[in-house]
Order: structure tokens, then C-alpha cells, then sequence
């Protein structure tokens, strides 16, 4: 039986014998002050009384003088004993005696004798003269003056005080005392005790309590405030330890979970530690076209917002955990406004972990590099959603020359970093990894390709395929989300380039350069507590639109002709169609990010978007109803995750798509296990996703059939497929994808000398 012990706070004995410790020697200090205090005030009082008799006896003998003298005179001894016995027992007075010249005793009151014990007429005086001393069974104090007559000393007079009362006050004083400093022992005893059970071990054992039950699992439990007073600086240590001690539970929970699974759950401080070791302290370099924040002027101040970007959602986390330099086009009309003399800013606004070093393009450069050769050439050329690619040579000379232009911004970033690390993002800078290759051989250069890569007679009507292949395979590595993608880039370079493949590797060789070829399924930071959990309902998210209904189908995408938003509308009309009976209860929401808006087929589609959805809904319309709601605007992730929890079904139908974070976001969000997930076959996602409902867009009729699959999905099948897709998302994260894209560029052996220039 395992052993194991449940005390709450040390055991009454020991608690009651330190309190005992504590009160004795606070009545030792206290008896010990009192019996010195005691000591000097009876010293003080004895030498007082004593001063007293003095006086009195002095003032008594002075008195007496005349009276014995006349008496000596007429050597009356009848009288003389007279006088003596009116003296005795008189205010402590014991008694006098007359004495002779020749010492012996001529007179004494009868009480000195028979009382006191003292000699008798005739007999010589005591010895003691002047002071006190013992006799009989007390103290008596005499004081002796001599009796002058006609000038001449002959007789002496003896005066004899009791000081028994001296003895008495003292006595008294001692008990008094005594009795005082009993009571007050006794009073401050009891206070001290209460005092330390009031506010020590009462305050003591209560927190005993809380720590044994953090210390058993229950973090939440806050401490009583009473006790802040004495405990404040202990419980805000100890709290923080309770959330540490929370955290390595979870996390050991966690990893125990995994282990059992065989997999290890990738977060961001692993990341960091990988980071760290791989790199051995080097940055990490990020370079892309979109930038993670965008700063605008809004009336007299600047405000930020995070772009639309799938990008932007999966390298940010990466960053915000490793640190280091991301190098981005500043597209925003206040962020020069916002940067450093050297075009530098911390990043995130609100909490700054890494550096976001701005470059600025020309009009004219933005239009051929980015909205002409990246997205009216590459972007349809590689998707191939039936939009021709458009290439024209001016655009192409543009796009040449900001590749150029951000490479020198990334090598003066990386001046002073040997062996740097850098991660190319994106179609926008498929010459680069060549360009930083050749002026820094050291350097070990990944380019992640976020967009599809088409077969090589798609590819191949781009007038400058061979160069972009070649820039492309200035990198070590080169990632895409599939393993699909990967074939198709290999033939392309089969095809167009002079090169050795090696499809066992899946490398290839040109101009004594290896470059390896792998699919690396990107993700997001899968968190499992995302804020605003709690359940959202479609009255939350519709009623600010003027609509209501039972249940929410959503669509999130940027405006783009590749994200099929113009099929998935007429699923929905297909949809209502067919299953009339959910008029009035479904409806679909599309959230819309306006972007690249300045190209003509980005306006054209967006007009389509709006009339499509204004068409159907002047079909369907009734007076609090319709069946699309069209958000076209900029909506940041907060403003997003109400939606996601809302919708009952969420359609990613893109026609052709890279991955999809989309998809992996609306999963991350539904904490609950509840929502469906309909999505294309020609995303990424779909290879990892499979317990969405996966659809071809471009069959509406199957895709209105999968709505109607969704929203009438059983309970049980609809969380048990969410669990999966969680599970998936959960342990696919952008960690792991930034951990095996960086572990494999690290371990990758440099074919050039590795010298900076
Ligand atoms: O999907 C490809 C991609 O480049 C993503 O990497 C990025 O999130 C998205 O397009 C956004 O495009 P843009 O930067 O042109 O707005």
C-alpha cells in the first residue's frame, strides 16, 4: 500500500510547545524586570525609612536634652525612669536608656530590657552605638548622643526605634509586587496566546490548507484576503508557483497524453528550446512580401491592424516564440511614421518579441513586382482556377529588381550573423534565395512556396520559368504544403532546367548546388483555451446584421476568384431549393477581406461576389430573414472567433488553395467538438482533415448536398469528427511545421565553403 501522510500544518503538540516557549520566556524577561525594579524600590524605601528614624531620633534626643540634664541635676532617679518608660512603645519608639561616664547602663525603659533584651541598670551598654542591629526576635536602631552639661560631656543618651516596619513595608512592597507582575504574567500570557493563534497560526493553518490543495491540484483556489496582511509577499509567490506548478501539470499531462500516442505535442517554448539549439543563439531571418502589422492613420492618431494572411497566421507565432528579424514590404500610409532611422520597429505592438524591418517600394515597383508579375502572373499561373495569367516584361523587370531590393535589405540585416538561418515566404520572392546565395554562401536559405505548384505544362507558359526555377534553387530547401506540389516542382525542373533530380532524395543538382524538395503542411498555433469561450449562439452574431435564424453556415476569405465564394453561394441557393424547409432558418454568412484591390479581376470579382449575393437574397428575402449575409470589410481574429463558434457549418470551397488556414482555424476554435466542416479536395487541408465532409466546389450540387449533410449531421457523428480534426490540428501545429521546416535546413550540409564574404 503506497504510504502517504494528509497533516495539514505541524501537530498540536508541537504548535502548543512553541507557543509555551514563547510565553515563558516573555514571563522570564518579565519576573526578571519586575524583581530588579522590586529590589531597588525597597532598597530605596528601607534607606528612606531609615533617613526617617534617623531624624526622628535625632529630633526626639534633641528634645530630650534639657529635660535629662535638669534631671542629672537633681540626680532624680525615680524621675528619670519615668521619663524612660514615657518613651517606650511610643510611634515605633522602643524605648531610651541614659548612660553613664563610666559606660554602664544608669537608666533604660523597661520594654528595651524585658522586650528587646537589652542589659540592665548597671550593666554595660551593647556594643552597637549608632545603626541597627538584632536583639530579641527583631531589629532594633539606635542612635546615641552624648549630654552636655555646663560644657562638659559626662552622660550619653540612647535612643531605640523598632524597625519592624521598615521590614513590614518591605515585605509588602515584595508582595505587591509579586501579585502585580502575576496578574500581568498572567494577562500578557493569555494575550500572547491569542494574538499568536489569531493572527499566526489560525492565519498559518488556513494557508497550510490552500497550499496543500494547490500542492493536490486544485490551482484555482484563492487564499483567504483576511491573511494578506501577514502572508501578502508569501501568497503572491506562492500563487505564481501554483500557476507554474498549473502549467507543467497540463504540460506533463500533455506530453503523457502524447507519449501514449507515440507523438509529442510541439508548443512554443519546445520551439524556442529546438531553436535555441539548432541555431546556437544565431536569429532567424524572415523574409516576405505581406507584413505582419500594418500601421494607418485614423484621424489625428495611427492605429495597427494584422493583415488578412494566411502567412501572417502561421509565421507570426514562430517568431513571437524564437525572436529575430522579419523583413516585409511597409504597406501601411503611417508606417514610416512608426519606424526607426533604419526603417526598424518592435513588434507586436502590445508586446514587442521580435524586429519587423520595413522596406517601401515605389508605386510603380509595387504595381509590376506585386499586383502585376506576383499576382496577375504567378498567382493564377499556379492555381489554375481558369483566370489567365497575365506577363508582361515590365512587370517581370520589377519583379527583378525588388527581389533585389529586398535582398539587400535582408544582407544588411544579416551583416553581422555568420551561418544565418533564413526563411523565405512565398511566390513574391522566387529569386531571392539565389541572390543572397551568391553573396552569402554561408548562409543557410529555406523558401516556403504557401501557393499551389501546378504540372509542368501549366508552369510552363511562363516566359521566365528557367529563371524562376533557378532563383528558386539558390535555396537548400525548398517547401510546399503537399507531397503533390513537390512532384510537380521536381518535373517542372526536369523539364526546364539543366540539373541532376535525384527522386530518391528528392533533391536536385545544378551548379554544384543541392537543394532539397519537401512538403511541409503549414498550420496555425493551435491553442486549446482561445478566448471568448463560451458558447456563442446565431441570435449573438446575426442580430447586429437585422437577421434571424437558427443556424449559421459561415464562409472567411479574402475576395479572391481562387477561394470559390460565387460556388458556394449557389450551394446555398441549390440548397434552400432542394430543402425548402430551411428558409427562414439557415443562413449563410460570408465574411470577406477586400484584397489586391487594385487589379481588375479582384474589382470584377468582387462586383460578382455582391451581385450574386444580392440576387439570391432577393429570391429568398422575408421580412426578418435572408439568406446571405455579405460582410465585405477587414475583420480582425477577435472579431472573427465569435463566428466560428456560431456557425453550425463552415465552407472552405476554394477552387485550388495552397492549404487553407481557414479551415484549421474554424477547427482550433470549436472547443465545444461541435460544427462541421465541409471543404474542397483541392486544398491542402483536405489531406489532413478527413473527417471534414470533403467536396468537389465545383459540383454544386454535391456541395448543397453537404450542406444539407452537415446541418442534419447526428450529434455523436458531429463531435466525433470534430475530435478527430482537433486532434489533428492539436498536434500539426505551426511548432512542429517551423521545427521540422529549421531542423531540416540545419542539418543540411553546405555544398560552398562556409565563409562570410
Ligand atoms: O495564400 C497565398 C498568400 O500569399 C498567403 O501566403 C497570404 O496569406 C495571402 O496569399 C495573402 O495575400 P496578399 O499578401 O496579397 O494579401
Amino acid at each position: 500500500m503506497p504510504g502517504g501522510c494528509g497533516a495539514v500544518g505541524p501537530p498540536p503538540h508541537r504548535t502548543m510547545k512553541l507557543t509555551l516557549r514563547i510565553v515563558a520566556t516573555l514571563i522570564l524577561i518579565i519576573a526578571t524586570v519586575a524583581f530588579v525594579f522590586t529590589w531597588t524600590q525597597v532598597r530605596t524605601e528601607q534607606s528612606r525609612l531609615l533617613q526617617e528614624l534617623e531624624r526622628r531620633s535625632e529630633l526626639l534626643s534633641d528634645s530630650l536634652q534639657p529635660y535629662i540634664s535638669a534631671l542629672h541635676q537633681n540626680s532624680d532617679p525615680a524621675t528619670l525612669t519615668n521619663l524612660a518608660e514615657k518613651f517606650s512603645g511610643r510611634e515605633r519608639l522602643a524605648g531610651i536608656a541614659l548612660i553613664a561616664p563610666d559606660g554602664n547602663i544608669l537608666e533604660i525603659s523597661r520594654a528595651l530590657v524585658e522586650h528587646w533584651g537589652l542589659p540592665d541598670r548597671g550593666q554595660a551598654v551593647p556594643e552597637t552605638t549608632s545603626g541597627s542591629f538584632r536583639a530579641g526576635s527583631g531589629r532594633l536602631h539606635v542612635r546615641t548622643v552624648p549630654l552636655v552639661y555646663l560644657g562638659i560631656e559626662d552622660h550619653r543618651l540612647q535612643v531605640y526605634h523598632s524597625v519592624a516596619f521598615i521590614e513590614e513595608r518591605a515585605r509588602r512592597i515584595w508582595q505587591q509586587n509579586f501579585l502585580r507582575v502575576f496578574v500581568q504574567a498572567l494577562a500578557i500570557a493569555l494575550a500572547t496566546l491569542l494574538v499568536v493563534y489569531l493572527n499566526v497560526m489560525y492565519p498559518m493553518r488556513r494557508a497550510t490548507n490552500w497550499v496543500r490543495r494547490i500542492r493536490m491540484g486544485d490551482a484555482r483556489l484563492e487564499p483567504d484576503r483576511r491573511d494578506d496582511h501577514l502572508l501578502g509577499p508569501l501568497v503572491r509567490e506562492v500563487r505564481k508557483m501554483a500557476s507554474s506548478l498549473e502549467s507543467a501539470r497540463l504540460a506533463a499531462e500533455e506530453e503523457a497524453r502524447l507519449r501514449l500516442q507515440s507523438e509529442s505535442l510541439w508548443t512554443a517554448e519546445r520551439l524556442k528550446e529546438f531553436v535555441r539549439i539548432r541555431l546556437a543563439g544565431r536569429p532567424i531571418f524572415v523574409i516576405s512580401n505581406r507584413e505582419p502589422y500594418v500601421h494607418s492613420r485614423k484621424g489625428k492618431g495611427i492605429e495597427w491592424i494584422k493583415p488578412a494572411s494566411g502567412l501572417v497566421t502561421a509565421i507570426e507565432p514562430i517568431l513571437k516564440a524564437c525572436g529575430g528579424t522579419w523583413v516585409a514590404q511597409g504597406s501601411g500610409d503611417a508606417d514610416r511614421q512608426t519606424v526607426d532611422e533604419n526603417d526598424r520597429l518592435r513588434v507586436p505592438p502590445e508586446e514587442p518579441q521580435y524586429t519587423l524591418r520595413r522596406v517601401w517600394l515605389a508605386k510603380e515597383e509595387e504595381d509590376g513586382f506585386y499586383y502585376g508579375f506576383s499576382n496577375e502572373g504567378l498567382w493564377p499561373l499556379c492555381h489554375v482556377a481558369h483566370t489567365r495569367p497575365m506577363f508582361r516584361e515590365s512587370d517581370w523587370l520589377d519583379y527583378e529588381a525588388v527581389n533585389r531590393k529586398f535582398a539587400d535589405a535582408l544582407l544588411q540585416e544579416m551583416a553581422d550573423t555568420t551561418e544565418p538561418f533564413v526563411l523565405v515566404q512565398d511566390y513574391h520572392f522566387a529569386l531571392l534565395p539565389r541572390m543572397i546565395k551568391q553573396k552569402r554562401p554561408d548562409a543557410r536559405i529555406a523558401i516556403f512556396w504557401h501557393i499551389p505548384w501546378p504540372n509542368p505544362e501549366s508552369f510552363g507558359i511562363c516566359p521566365w520559368q528557367k529563371e524562376i526555377l533557378d532563383g528558386m534553387l539558390g535555396a537548400d530547401l525548398i517547401g510546399f504544403h503537399t507531397q503533390f506540389h513537390c512532384n510537380n516542382f521536381m518535373e517542372t525542373v526536369d523539364r526546364a532546367l539543366e540539373s541532376r533530380i535525384d527522386y530518391e532524395h528528392f533533391t536536385v543538382l545544378r551548379q554544384g548546388q543541392t537543394t532539397s524538395v519537401k512538403p511541409f503542411p503549414i498550420s496555425i498555433s493551435f491553442t486549446e483555451e482561445r478566448p471568448a469561450d463560451g458558447p456563442v449562439a446565431p441570435a449573438d452574431v446575426l442580430k447586429p446584421h437585422g437577421v434571424e435564424a437558427e443556424m449559421i453556415g459561415l464562409g472567411v476569405d479574402r475576395l479572391d476568384y481562387t477561394k470559390g465564394i460565387l460556388e458556394r453561394f449557389r450551394a446555398v441557393e441549390t440548397f434552400l431549393e432542394r430543402n425548402p424547409r430551411y428558409e427562414g432558418k439557415f443562413t449563410f454568412v460570408q465574411i470577406g477581406a477586400p484584397s489586391r484591390s487594385l487589379i481588375p479581376r479582384y474589382q470584377e470579382f468582387e462586383s460578382d461576389v455582391q451581385r450574386e449575393a444580392e440576387r439570391i437574397n432577393a429570391k429568398y428575402k422575408q421580412k426578418r430573414w435572408k439568406p446571405i449575409v455579405l460582410l465585405i470589410r477587414h475583420h480582425s481574429q477577435e472579431e472573427i472567433l465569435p463566428y466560428y463558434r456560431a456557425a453550425d457549418v463552415c465552407l472552405v470551397t476554394s477552387l485550388h488553395d495552397g492549404m487553407n488556414l481557414v479551415a484549421k482555424e474554424y477547427v482550433a476554435s470549436r472547443n465545444d467538438d461541435k460544427g462541421v466542416l465541409v471543404l474542397s479536395q483541392f486544398t491542402g487541408a483536405s489531406r489532413e482533415l478527413l473527417d471534414s465532409i470533403v467536396v468537389n466546389p465545383y459540383d454544386i450540387s454535391q456541395l448543397a448536398d453537404a450542406i444539407r449533410t452537415a446541418v442534419e449531421m447526428p450529434e455523436a457523428e458531429r463531435t466525433r469528427r470534430m475530435r478527430e480534426m482537433r486532434a489533428v490540428v492539436r498536434e500539426r501545429n505551426i511548432y512542429r511545421w517551423a521545427a521540422d521546416l529549421i531542423g531540416d535546413l540545419s542539418r543540411i550540409r553546405l555544398d560552398e565553403p562556409v565563409t562570410p564574404p
